[in-house]
C-alpha cells in the first residue's frame, strides 16, 4: 500500500492540467507558494464539516454559489458584495420560507482553475492551449496569453486572500446582520414579482426582529443575528497549487488544504485511480465529488468509501448535475445512485448542480443555460429525494449578484437578443440576482414541502 502525502498525487495518471513551458519557474513559484500563509484554518474546515453534519441529517440545508471562473479583470469589491448579498438574500428567503438553517459557502476567494472539454481551440486556423482559468492562462485568444504562466498562481493567491478578507469583513462587520435584511436587495433589481416577494419577507423579517427586540433579543446579545458564518470552495482542478496550500494542522496532525474551507471534484477528474482522488483522499476538509449523467452507482460507491472510509457526516457532499431531463430517470438518472449510496448505509449530504447539465448553445452562438431548465431540474431533485425517502440538502450554483444576461428565461425575462448585452463570463453562464431569487424562492417552497 503506498502512503499518502500532499504530493502522492504525482505518481498517479492526472487529467486536466497545463503542460507549463518552464520547469525551473514553475517550481520556483511553487516553493514561494509553499510559504505562504493558509487562506483559512483548519479548525474553520471542521466548523463547516460538523455545519455539513447538520445538512446530511437532514437539519440544515447547504446554498454553495458563485463565479464560474473567477477572473482576473472582474476583480473588485462591488463584484464581491454583490454575490455575497445575492447569497444572504437567498439564504434568509430559506430559512424563512424553508425553516432551515442555510449553510452558506461561496464559489469564491479561488474558483478559478477550469477543466476543458479540449486542451486546444482553434479559430480561423490558428491552434492554441484551451483557456483553462486566470489561475493557468489568458482567455485571449493570443499566443501569449494562452501560453500557462506559473506567476498567474502568485495573483490568484493574492486575489483570493484580498476576496477572503473582504467576505470575513462582510460576514462579521454589519453588513450579514439581519436588520439588513432590506439593504440586501441590489441596486439593480427590477421591480418584478421576485422583488416584490422579497421585499413583503424582509418586512415581516423586520417585524419579528422588532417584536424579538422587545424580548432583549438584540443583534448585541445575539451573535447569529448580528453575524453569518460563510465558507469559501472551489475546484481543486490544478493539483500544484493545492499542494502547496496542504498543511499539517498543529492541533490534530492531521493534513488540510488551507486554499479554501470545501473543494471538490470535477465530473471529468473523479477517476478513482487518478490523482485528483488521490490528493483529496489525504485532506480533512469537507469535499464534494460533482455526478453528471455518466456517474455509475457502483463507481459512486467506491468513490464514497475511498473518500470517506469512516462514513463520517459532513466530510461528503454529492453535487449531482445530470440535466433536468435525466436527473430524474429511473435507471440512468439519480434515483439509482441514492439507492446505491442508502444501500450502503452512507453518510452524504446531497446536492443539486442545476447548472452543468443544461449548458445549450443559443440561436445566436452564446453558451447560455434556460432557466426553466434550472427550475425543473431543481424541483425534479427534490421529488426523487422524497420519493427515495431521503434528504435533498443543497444546491450548487454558478450565480452573480451582478445584473447579467447570460442565462435565458425568468421571471424578468432574459432572451437570445439579450445575451449579447451583459454577458461578462470567463467560463460558464451564471444565474443573475433576479434569477437567483427565483431558485431560492422554489428552493424554500419544497424545504416547507418536505418539512410536513
Ligand atoms: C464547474 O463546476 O464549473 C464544472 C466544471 O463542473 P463539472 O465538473 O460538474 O462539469
Ligand atoms: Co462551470
Amino acid at each position: 500500500m503506498s502512503i499518502w502525502s500532499p504530493a502522492s498525487w504525482r505518481d498517479k495518471p492526472i487529467l486536466q492540467q497545463p503542460t507549463y513551458p518552464n520547469e525551473e519557474a514553475l517550481n520556483q513559484v511553487l516553493h514561494e507558494l509553499r510559504n505562504y500563509p493558509p487562506l483559512v484554518f483548519a479548525g474553520e474546515a471542521r466548523s463547516l464539516k460538523s455545519q455539513l453534519a447538520n445538512v446530511a441529517n437532514g437539519e440544515a440545508f447547504l446554498l454553495q454559489g458563485g463565479d464560474c471562473a473567477e477572473s482576473f479583470s472582474e476583480f473588485g469589491a462591488a463584484n464581491i458584495r454583490d454575490t455575497f448579498k445575492a447569497l444572504l438574500q437567498m439564504a434568509v428567503v430559506m430559512t424563512y420560507s424553508g425553516g432551515l438553517p442555510v449553510v452558506k459557502v461561496g464559489r469564491l476567494g479561488g474558483q478559478f482553475a477550469k477543466p476543458r472539454s479540449s486542451d486546444t481551440e482553434t479559430i480561423g486556423g490558428v491552434t492554441l492551449d484551451s483557456y483553462r482559468g486566470d489561475i493557468i492562462n489568458g482567455v485571449d485568444f493570443t499566443s501569449e496569453a494562452r501560453t500557462p504562466d506559473p506567476q498567474r498562481m502568485i495573483r490568484a493567491y493574492n486575489q483570493s486572500a484580498a476576496t477572503l478578507n473582504l467576505l470575513r469583513a462582510f460576514a462579521s462587520g454589519g453588513l450579514a446582520d439581519l436588520h439588513q435584511v432590506h439593504k440586501w436587495t441590489l441596486d439593480f433589481a427590477h421591480k418584478g414579482d421576485v422583488t416584490k416577494k422579497y421585499e413583503a419577507l424582509a418586512e415581516e423579517i423586520g417585524k419579528s426582529l422588532t417584536f424579538m427586540e422587545a424580548c432583549g433579543v438584540t443583534s448585541k446579545t445575539y451573535r447569529t443575528l448580528r453575524e453569518t458564518d460563510f465558507y469559501t470552495s472551489h475546484e481543486a482542478l490544478l493539483l500544484p497549487y493545492e499542494e502547496a496550500f496542504t498543511r499539517k494542522d498543529s492541533l490534530t496532525g492531521d493534513w488540510y488544504d488551507t486554499s479554501a474551507h470545501m473543494l471538490w471534484i470535477g465530473d471529468r477528474t473523479r477517476q478513482i485511480d487518478g490523482a485528483h482522488v488521490e490528493f483529496m483522499k489525504g485532506i480533512h476538509n469537507p469535499i464534494g465529488i460533482k455526478a453528471g449523467p455518466t456517474m455509475d452507482p457502483d463507481d459512486l460507491v467506491r468513490l464514497v468509501d475511498t473518500l470517506n472510509p469512516n462514513n463520517e457526516a459532513g466530510r461528503l457532499n454529492i453535487i449531482v448535475r445530470m440535466g433536468a431531463d435525466k436527473v430524474g430517470d429511473e435507471k440512468t438518472g439519480m434515483p439509482r445512485l441514492i439507492q446505491a449510496i442508502e444501500r450502503e448505509g452512507m453518510k452524504v449530504v446531497w446536492s443539486c448542480d442545476p447548472m452543468h447539465g443544461n449548458t445549450i448553445k443559443s440561436s445566436n452562438n452564446f453558451k447560455t443555460r434556460p432557466v426553466d431548465a434550472v427550475l425543473r431540474e431543481m424541483k425534479q431533485f427534490f421529488q426523487v429525494h422524497k420519493s427515495e425517502g431521503t434528504f435533498g440538502g443543497g444546491v450548487h450554483l454558478e450565480m452573480t449578484g451582478k445584473d447579467v444576461t447570460e442565462c435565458i428565461g425568468g421571471s424578468f425575462v432574459v432572451t437570445e437578443e439579450d445575451l449579447s448585452s451583459r454577458y461578462h463570463t470567463h467560463c460558464d453562464p451564471r444565474l443573475n440576482a433576479d434569477q437567483a431569487l427565483e431558485l431560492a424562492f422554489l428552493i424554500a417552497d419544497s424545504l416547507k414541502e418536505a418539512k410536513q
